[in-house]
């Protein structure tokens, strides 16, 4: 099963969205799906354009890291959204995306996933998918926002890089069968525009409330990792923009956007 490919047909026949997934564009390889995303959403008006492909050779994950993105193996792509929301709400796109991937293995599978912020899904203590949002800009106003999702499905341990193997996870090590990566796709789409439907009425908290029942490190101890160095303190919720806040040992709040930090939850090393 896992050898196969998807092409847009198998898509264009299951899907019944009215706006994600509309237009597709399937790929056997692309360097990355979120790049040639950005690319056509300079000449496309289109809001849920997917972008997919069965295999990236130069795969990019948050934070500069390489995201491994064999044949056939998980699902690999890229959403275009033009939100109609001011760009501080921004960061509650981050977490519905983590929301409608982890929604949809809890839909197909007996899994329990658990969310790391802003938007990493781990199973059983190991990442089983990351979301890579980037932003585009005209006269300084972002105008598109590009959702790149990266889920490991049907991998085996051993054919991780060994320098991950460790610390990720795909969804057949942990239910010991092989997944229709179409069918997955499928819900994971209507799921994600459920949720985007919820934002662009602005229903925030849905997300927001969605996002917190599936993270166990709220209300605990954790570490960030910024370009100035490390911080520590107590995840004490998530605020109306999605972003965490996090009381200092000293009683002093910070309020923290995604994108300029690592959060290394419970000690647990951060997976690239
Ligand atoms: C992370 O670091 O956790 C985010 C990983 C995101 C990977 C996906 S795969 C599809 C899209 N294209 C890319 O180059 N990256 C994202």
């Amino acid at each position: 099963m896992s050898s196969k490919p998807i092409l847009a047909e198998d898509l264009e026949n299951e899907i019944h969205t009215k706006l994600i997934a509309k237009k597709i564009f399937a790929f056997e390889t692309l360097s990355s799906t979120n790049d040639f995303a950005k690319r056509l959403a300079q000449n496309d008006d289109h809001d849920g354009t997917l972008v997919l492909a069965n295999e990236q050779t130069k795969g990019r994950g948050r934070q500069g890291r390489h995201w491994y993105a064999p044949p056939n193996f998980g699902l690999w792509f890229s959403i275009i959204l033009k939100p109609n929301q001011p760009a501080q709400k921004f960061g509650i796109v981050s977490l519905l995306a983590a929301v409608a991937v982890a929604k949809t293995i809890e839909q197909m599978t007996s899994l329990e996933p658990a969310l790391k912020w802003p938007n990493d899904v781990f199973i059983n203590s190991k990442k089983v998918s990351g979301v890579l949002i980037e932003s585009q800009f005209s006269n300084n106003q972002p105008v598109s926002l590009i959702l790149g999702f990266g889920l490991n499905v049907n991998q085996k341990q051993g054919d991780f890089p060994e320098e991950i193997r460790e610390t990720a996870t795909s969804l057949r090590e942990q239910i010991k069968y092989e997944i229709d990566r179409v069918s997955l796709l499928i819900n994971l789409l209507h799921n994600l525009e459920h949720l985007y439907f919820e934002f662009k009425e602005g229903n925030f908290n849905v997300i927001i409330n969605s996002w917190k029942e599936r993270c166990p490190f709220l209300g605990k101890d954790v570490s960030i990792k910024q370009s100035r160095g490390e911080i520590e303190g107590r995840f004490e919720n998530l605020d109306e923009y999605g972003r965490m806040v996090l009381r200092l040992e000293k009683g002093e709040i910070k309020h923290l956007n995604a994108g300029e930090q690592t959060v290394i939850q419970g000690g647990e090393p951060c997976y690239s």
